[in-house]
């Protein structure tokens, strides 16, 4: 097979699709547009799923929650390295539970929480733009990408703000976890060792709240009563491990892709500059383009067909959340960043269906007062990083630093 920039030039005898590989992760769209044409349903033996590419086909799984669980997910995310044990996680959970356990995160980040929180978000990306170097290189990811979700994600679950640079190597560590396959054991002893930490550091805090009601997450999770039925400790941990997993490394790629694509789009970026409204449609167009999570998993609770192909019970899809938004047949010129595309909140970058991002509002939020500010502070963002390194993971796609030089 070959791995350069256009699905015009896999061979059809040999083609294989398998987002482990260095090559898919480097560049997965022309493989992506490769499957959409060929092979909309393609089974990867590496990971013993089919490949759904298709936009259609993609909402089609994400919508019929009770054709495909999302059962496996957590297994499929933390595998050995859970640290919430056998609690059940909003994420991975069907109805009646998933309805249960998605009310209480809901009501957590409400609208009126996302007034209460715009001036910490304001105060953050102010504290962070204020260190930030004029005309001299750093790391955009690690000192303003990373450390802006992890900070209000922590403000969110009460974490006291000693513990934040702790509670960013857990977050790392425990989403690198994912990717069990890309790891050495010495990474795993680490990931083992953080997820055991991460554990003991919550269960002390959801303990302490239990006995000192407090105004956080964590405090609300402790308090809450849905129908009758208190959260036990170990599904109020999981519910933080998935806001801190869900909400941190996304939004930090999030920012660094929208960066990535003004650099190859100039004209749109410098069309956002001159017009701020245009700020929140450049985040939507910046996530269709180069969506933060690529796939994710479901399994068929019956035997299905999807695209005329037989799908046996429990066997598992992963739609392509990255490749059915750059499908042509629903995005024209899908592979162009256009900021007036009458369908640009209808990309799958958060999700579909009952399971679509609860955090997408909050992430949007945190995207529109970052992009704000850099505007206000720099004239001039070129990134410097001669070529970019991803990061090593495979549902996961941004990143892993990126050299800039601001002015
Ligand atoms: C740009 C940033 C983000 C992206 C791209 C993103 C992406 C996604 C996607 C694709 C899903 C659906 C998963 C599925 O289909 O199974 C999801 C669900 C979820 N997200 Fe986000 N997310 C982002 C930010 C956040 C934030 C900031 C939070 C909270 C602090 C959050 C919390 C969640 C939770 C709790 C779920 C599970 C919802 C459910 O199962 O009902 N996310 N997210």
């Amino acid at each position: 097979m070959m791995s350069t920039g256009s699905a015009t030039s896999f061979d059809h005898a040999t083609f294989s699709f398998d987002p482990l590989s260095a090559a898919v992760r480097a560049n997965p769209y022309p493989y992506y547009q490769y499957l959409r044409e060929h092979s909309p349903v393609h089974f990867v033996p590496t990971l013993n799923a089919y490949a759904i590419s298709r936009y259609e086909d993609v909402r089609n799984v994400l919508s019929n929650h009770a054709q495909f669980s999302s059962d496996p997910l957590i297994r499929i995310a933390f595998g050995e390295f859970n640290p919430a044990g056998d609690a059940r996680y909003v994420l991975a959970s069907d109805p009646p539970h998933h309805t249960r356990l998605r009310a209480l995160v809901n009501k957590a980040l409400s609208n009126r929480y996302l007034t209460e929180i715009r001036s910490e978000i304001e105060h953050t990306v102010r504290g962070l733009l204020q260190d930030l170097p004029h005309q001299r290189e750093f790391d955009f990811i690690e000192q303003f990408s990373s450390p802006l979700p992890v900070k209000i994600v922590g403000e969110f679950l009460g974490i006291e703000s000693a513990r934040t640079a702790d509670f960013r190597r857990w977050s790392n560590s425990i989403t690198a976890g994912g990717n069990a396959e890309l790891l050495t054991e010495d990474q795993r002893q680490q990931i083992r060792s953080d997820a055991r930490e991460f554990r003991e550091y919550f269960l002390a805090r959801i303990a302490d709240a239990r006995n000192h009601p407090r105004p956080n997450l964590i405090g609300a999770l402790v308090a809450a009563e849905e129908q009758g039925q208190k959260l036990s400790a170990d599904e109020v941990l999981a519910m933080c491990v998935l806001l801190l997993i869900a909400g941190n490394e996304t939004t930090t790629t999030m920012l660094a892709n929208a960066l990535i694509c003004m650099r190859d789009f100039p004209a749109v970026a410098a069309e956002v500059r001159s017009d701020r409204s245009l700020i929140p449609n450049f985040i939507e167009e910046s996530l269709r383009y180069s969506s933060p999570i690529q796939l994710l998993f479901r399994r068929a609770t019956s035997d299905t067909v999807i695209a005329g192909i037989p799908i046996a019970k429990d066997q598992i899809v992963m739609p392509i959340y990255g490749s059915a938004n750059r499908d042509g047949t629903m995005f024209e010129n899908p592979d162009v960043m256009n900021l007036h595309r009458p369908d640009v909140r209808k990309h799958v970058a958060f999700g579909w269906g009952i399971h679509m991002c609860v955090g997408r509002a909050l992430a949007s939020l945190e995207g529109d007062i970052a992009l704000n500010a850099l505007f206000d502070r720099f004239s001039k963002i070129e990134i410097t990083s001669p070529t970019i390194e991803w990061v090593d993971a495979f549902y996961l796609r941004g990143p892993k630093n990126l050299r800039v030089i601001c002015s």
